[in-house]
């Protein structure tokens, strides 16, 4: 069958043109094999990054249609379903077309080709080695029972393919947060039995919006990791834990989350003025944050949008008996 490879083509600091290849391909082709063809057999100057063909090196991540993906994973066939779905919204397209771009989040370097110093910096930032040094270490190897290695498996599924950090929007608004890859990671570290380190790593990932906060939890890591890994459910999993930690310093997303379990458990929605009272200016002790929010406080004030009174909710009773199952399940796990 007849493909069109709409290719995002850029030189770095120039404008992105979109360059159109056609192709006589096999629906079971990967889109890897199909840009293989065109560099060989069309365009010689085609930048891109491959290696092992095989889901295993993660070196051609880039966007089709679209999204961040492994370009030997998906094939003509199921890209050729999607880039359907999407000319139904915008217009019949006679000969399909697939459309090839490169990461996200990324500098590009030349074509599909980009720079991935802001990831590997970021990885490196939350420490991705297991620390031994408060342990005794053993004259042979450290063993690991089969349920202490079994908490490894999902995040040692990893590949750096970079399709996660491309889509984060947590990175596209705060360029200081490590991202979903780094976080998957820090999580293997936490998990795993032979590390020691664990203290000070809940301090490192609690901080500011560089950690676990800075995630806006839009689930695009999920949805787009080739892996399995699922960055997203690895960083709600480190914040139970930091939530769970009692050394860990006391914060405004810890009292957040903390706050709003509890003010919902007592009137069954919250009662926003003392919400925010309780977690910008942690009670009037926090006199930066108490100063934050006053100007807000004046203009609700000024708008006589200033809530004085609260009324808990009709469904309070109901809203506690579920809040106290759910502990109840916890517990058991
Ligand atoms: S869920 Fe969080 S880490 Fe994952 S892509 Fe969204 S903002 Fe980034
Ligand atoms: S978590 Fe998934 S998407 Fe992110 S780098 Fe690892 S394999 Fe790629
Ligand atoms: S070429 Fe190695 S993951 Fe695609």
């Amino acid at each position: 069958m007849e493909v069109l490879f709409k290719v995002t083509r850029q030189q770095h600091n120039s404008s992105p043109v979109v360059q159109t290849y056609r192709l006589q391909v096999e629906p079971g082709n990967t889109i890897l094999d199909c840009l293989n063809r065109i560099k060989w057999e069309q365009d010689g100057t085609l930048a891109f990054r491959k290696n092992c063909r095989n889901t295993i090196c993660g070196s051609c991540a880039m966007r089709i249609n679209g999204r961040s993906a492994l370009a030997c994973k998906e094939n003509v066939s199921s890209e050729i379903a999607i880039a359907k779905q999407i000319a139904a919204v915008n217009s019949v397209k006679t000969i399909p077309e697939i459309t090839i771009a490169p990461l996200g989040n990324m500098p590009v370097i030349k074509d599909l080709v980009v720079d991935m110093k802001d990831f590997w910096n970021n990885l490196e930032a939350i420490a991705p080695y297991v620390n031994t040094a408060a342990q005794k270490v053993p004259e042979k190897e450290f063993l690991q029972t089969p349920q202490q290695r079994s908490r490894l498996e999902q995040t040692s599924n990893c590949i750096m393919c970079g399709a996660c950090f491309s889509e984060c929007n947590g990175f596209e608004v705060n360029r200081d947060f490590v991202g979903p890859h780094a976080l998957a990671k820090a999580y293997r570290m936490i998990a795993d039995s032979r590390d020691s380190d664990t203290e000070n790593r809940l301090q490192k990932y609690n901080e500011g919006t560089k950690g676990v906060w800075g995630c806006t939890r839009c689930w695009y890591c999920n949805f787009v990791c080739p892996m399995g890994v699922a960055p997203l459910d690895q960083i709600t999993k480190i914040k139970q834990e930091i939530l769970a930690h009692k050394q860990v310093p006391d914060s405004v997303p810890l009292r957040h989350r903390k706050g709003l379990v509890k003010m919902v458990e007592q009137g069954g929605w919250i009662n926003e003025p003392q919400f925010v009272l309780q977690v910008v200016a942690n009670y009037f002790r926090d006199l930066k944050g108490l100063l934050a929010i006053v100007p807000l406080g004046l203009r609700m004030l000024a708008k006589n949008k200033f809530p004085f009174s609260f009324e808990p909710s009709e469904g309070t009773k109901e809203i506690k008996a579920l809040i106290a199952a759910v502990r109840e399940e916890n517990a058991k796990n």
